[in-house]
């Protein structure tokens, strides 16, 4: 797996370096030595995301270092209204940067965005927050980096599988059947059906009796999934034996519920995350959280700057690997006890 990441980090840094050489070689004069990038971001309170920002900066900043061209961000967070964000995007482009990468509020609602782009012939790189397929077809100028949100349903289904399996002690009633919740992000947003989705059907493929108790929305949130645990656990005392939940901060959450409640070590149930954030890497490694699954920021954030330095130097798009003519989806990766220390020592 890991061998997979790096060769993906590894192709995408190569092709930032041929384009760059060619950049200050063969083109010379064509080429512009500073390229503005305008970052939009939903909500930097939102744990994955600011990491994620933190490596675009990375990314970029290795992009200025690497040839005698800059690529200077600016990144502006809209704290959850679509409107903010239009607003910034417009600031953005008057300031004058040369490519957006857009994390959108709304991802069914992009138009406005998609329209001062193209009036102002800005591509969009949109990440993380997958506007839906028309959208993406309203102008050709139009890109998305992201991660499959089904792949990393799969994962986390096949890591509780495997757990269930070999450890008879989760089922902790021995009905056959193990008792679980959900705790899931954003109504709409695509990794949050979708992995619940594809965990469950993945849990059931790989023969485990279910019986779902409850689920709760807690919008990628900490806080939020504390309180939905809090709720649940009052209603179902300890016949919870599984938590899945659509990413770490809320498996952290309901965690820290647990805590909260003192309830003892034999009555716990297991969790189970994605994302592998930093707080996420370590609660695997203390065996708190049984496992999670990487999304993986630093190789999206390769991907999302090389493609601005494709756009933003004029070097083509020969270079870059797109599904659909527009599309990058970096793969997730399977985190447990076993692996953890790998994933600890990059972040
Ligand atoms: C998901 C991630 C969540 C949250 C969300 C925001 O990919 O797993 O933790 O950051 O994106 O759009």
């Amino acid at each position: 797996m890991m061998r997979w990441r790096t060769r993906t980090v590894m192709v995408i840094g190569t092709g930032v370096c041929t384009l760059l050489l060619c950049a200050c070689g063969i083109r010379r004069t064509a080429v512009r030595d500073k390229v503005q990038v305008g970052v939009a971001c939903y909500d930097q309170g939102d744990t994955f995301l600011n990491e994620m920002v933190d490596c675009l900066r990375d990314q970029f900043d290795k992009i200025k270092t690497e040839n005698g061209a800059h690529m200077a961000v600016t990144v502006r967070e809209a704290a959850g209204s679509q409107r903010t964000q239009d607003d910034q995007v417009k600031e953005l482009l008057d300031e004058g940067c040369q490519v957006l990468c857009v994390n959108l509020v709304d991802r069914a609602d992009p138009s406005a965005i998609i329209d001062l782009a193209r009036e102002y012939d800005v591509p969009i790189i949109f990440f993380n927050r997958e506007p839906v397929a028309e959208d993406m077809l309203q102008w050709e100028k139009l890109y998305y980096v992201g991660a499959d949100a089904q792949q990393s349903g799969e994962m986390q289904g096949e890591l509780a599988a495997a757990a269930i399996l070999s450890d008879q002690q989760i089922d902790r009633n021995n009905d056959g059947r193990i008792q679980y919740v959900v705790l899931e992000g954003e109504p709409g947003h695509q990794d949050a059906i979708i992995r619940t989705e594809s965990a469950v059907n993945t849990l059931r493929n790989q023969g485990i009796e279910l019986e779902k108790l409850s689920c709760g929305i807690a919008n990628w949130n900490r806080a939020q999934a504390q309180n939905r645990m809090m709720q649940m656990i009052s209603q179902y005392q300890n016949n919870i034996e599984l938590v899945l939940a659509n990413n770490d901060d809320m498996a952290l959450g309901a965690i820290d519920a647990y805590k909260k409640l003192n309830v003892t070590e034999a009555a716990l149930p297991v969790f189970f995350g994605i994302d592998g954030t930093k707080a996420g890497l370590k609660a695997v490694a203390d065996t708190e959280l049984y496992a999670t699954v990487y999304n993986d920021k630093g190789g999206q954030a390769a991907a999302i700057a090389n493609l601005a330095a494709s756009i933003g130097f004029e070097k083509g798009m020969d270079q870059m690997e797109f599904e659909n003519g527009k599309y990058i989806y970096l793969p997730y990766f399977k985190i447990t006890s076993e692996n953890v220390n790998e994933f600890l020592k990059e972040s």
